[in-house]
């Protein structure tokens, strides 16, 4: 990744996307072929820009693959992408991950209880 050095984040949680991508023998549409590595690519560079702690695992087949690509934030929201990678898409997601890192940071500063 180019640009400034910045101190990794311990991720909180993770961002699972499939990225299966199929040989196209049986017809099926795959994750992997709709694009699904670049948008964990995209993801995984809006999140380190950010420094949000979170991380990408780039996954296998998720059982959903007519409506992919597919991915899930840990604990929260499980998008079906329907092959729109568009910007709005996108921005649709990180909005997701904001809300959960938030989500997760409040939990974690809450007193253990007694
Ligand atoms: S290829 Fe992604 S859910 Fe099957």
């Amino acid at each position: 990744m180019e640009g400034e050095w910045s101190m990794p984040v311990a991720p909180l949680f993770t961002v699972r996307i499939c990225i299966n991508k199929r040989l196209n023998t049986d017809r099926l549409p795959s994750c992997g072929g709709r694009g699904s590595r670049g948008l964990a690519d995209a993801l995984e560079r809006l999140i380190t820009a950010e420094r949000i702690p979170a991380s990408i695992t780039r996954g296998p087949c998720m059982n959903n693959c007519m409506n992919g690509p597919n991915l899930k934030i840990q604990g929260a929201d499980y998008f079906n992408l329907q092959g729109d990678l568009s910007d709005a898409a996108i921005e649709n997601i990180m909005v997701k991950i904001r809300a959960e890192a938030e989500r997760r940071k409040a939990l974690a500063s809450q007193d253990p209880p007694p």
